[in-house]
């Protein structure tokens, strides 16, 4: 049989093979349905409790999700840098050690930048991009599926933090989570350790990469959640404005303050709206009042050290556990083998 040549001096380079067939067009199914009944019951629950709080999910509207960018480009705020410094550096080192993958996960995606830096290295032969709205994916599955055109691609928008059952068509075998930018630290260790052990029953031969913020001093924690130009506490008080439009309540943000504390004795960082003065905040059927100086709950962001990190994931079942940190080992990356 002739072996087709491609060189480039021959006129009988007519190749006589077709090219490989393509990947199927990228597939999006959206399964996390939330009607605004539900979204307006659980923000009034929230705001019902002696300790109010307000889900974290309310900080990402579209003006939440840009002061969100903002914030990552603050000099304060080092998480996203010093995750980006590891990749950078290290980007070989942690997809050697979780071996060869089929399918390459990607936990709370996005604008899937940080799997597309991934990918040339992963080299997968699929690509599950997750977030609770495949909407946010639309754009970035477009740009990757034309830069990878043999990469098949199924974008699912669900709630993973309740459900992570993932459809047939998502291989099951040599599957890589990718989980960065340290979000497990914004729910509770119980619900972290959870998740984890959800990832490893759905990974049996697989592994998991997961960013994680590490406890450091006050000093420095605490201004990445209460920077200097207050794009942070703009960020955080928008939350208020977005329910607003959701409830139609009439919070006055020119009453509220943002206030980001390290609680050392639980190791993690606690964002809160505090009430500037006693005010009565009224809706459609409804209204709470606050003393002045009561709070509302936002957001956790826990912090681990090291070894304590290692061990949830051994509990959850991983094995093979290695990290890398940024210089000042202020963040980690796991990579951790199923
Ligand atoms: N999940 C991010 C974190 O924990 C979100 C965040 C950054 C945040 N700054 C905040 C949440 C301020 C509430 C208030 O780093």
């Amino acid at each position: 049989m002739r072996v087709p040549s491609y060189s480039s001096s021959a006129v009988d380079t007519i190749p006589t093979v077709a090219p490989a067939a393509p990947a199927p067009e990228p597939r999006f199914h959206q399964r996390h349905v939330e009607t605004t009944d539900t979204v307006r019951k659980e923000l009034l629950d929230g705001l019902a409790k002696e300790q109010a709080h307000i889900s974290p999910k309310f900080l990402y509207d579209e003006l939440g999700s840009s002061l969100f960018t903002a914030i990552t480009l603050l000099d304060e705020y080092y998480p996203t840098r010093c995750e980006n410094e590891i990749f950078a550096k290290h980007s070989a080192d942690i997809v050697a050690h979780a071996g060869p993958v089929h399918t390459l996960i990607d936990l709370g995606a996005g604008d899937c930048a940080k799997a597309e830096r991934l990918l040339a290295h992963v080299r997968p032969a699929q690509y599950v991009p997750i977030d609770i709205s495949v909407d946010y994916l639309k754009a970035a599955v477009k740009r990757i599926a034309d830069h990878y055109p043999d990469l098949e691609i199924s974008a699912l928008g669900m709630d993973f933090f309740n459900d992570l059952s993932l459809p047939a068509e998502v291989h099951a075998e040599r599957r890589a989570f990718f989980y960065p930018g340290s979000s497990i630290g914004n729910l509770p260790p119980e619900q972290a350790a959870d998740l984890l052990a959800n990832i490893r029953r759905q990974c049996a031969d697989g592994a998991l990469i997961i960013g994680v913020d590490l406890v450091k001093a006050r000093e420095i924690l605490e201004p990445a959640y209460d920077d200097a130009v207050g794009v942070t506490a703009a960020f955080n008080l928008n939350m208020l404005r977005h329910v607003n439009k959701i409830l139609g309540s009439d919070f006055n943000l020119a009453q509220w303050q943002h206030l980001a504390c390290f609680n050392e004795a639980r190791s993690r960082m606690e964002m809160h709206l505090r009430a500037r003065v006693a005010t009565t905040v009224r809706w459609p059927g409804g209204e709470r009042s606050f003393k002045e100086g009561e709070r509302i709950h936002t957001e956790d962001s826990y912090k681990y050290r090291p070894h304590a990190f290692k061990a949830m994931l051994s509990r959850a079942g991983f094995g093979q556990i290695r990290y890398w940190t940024d210089e000042r080992e202020w963040f980690a990356v796991f990579c951790a083998r199923a």
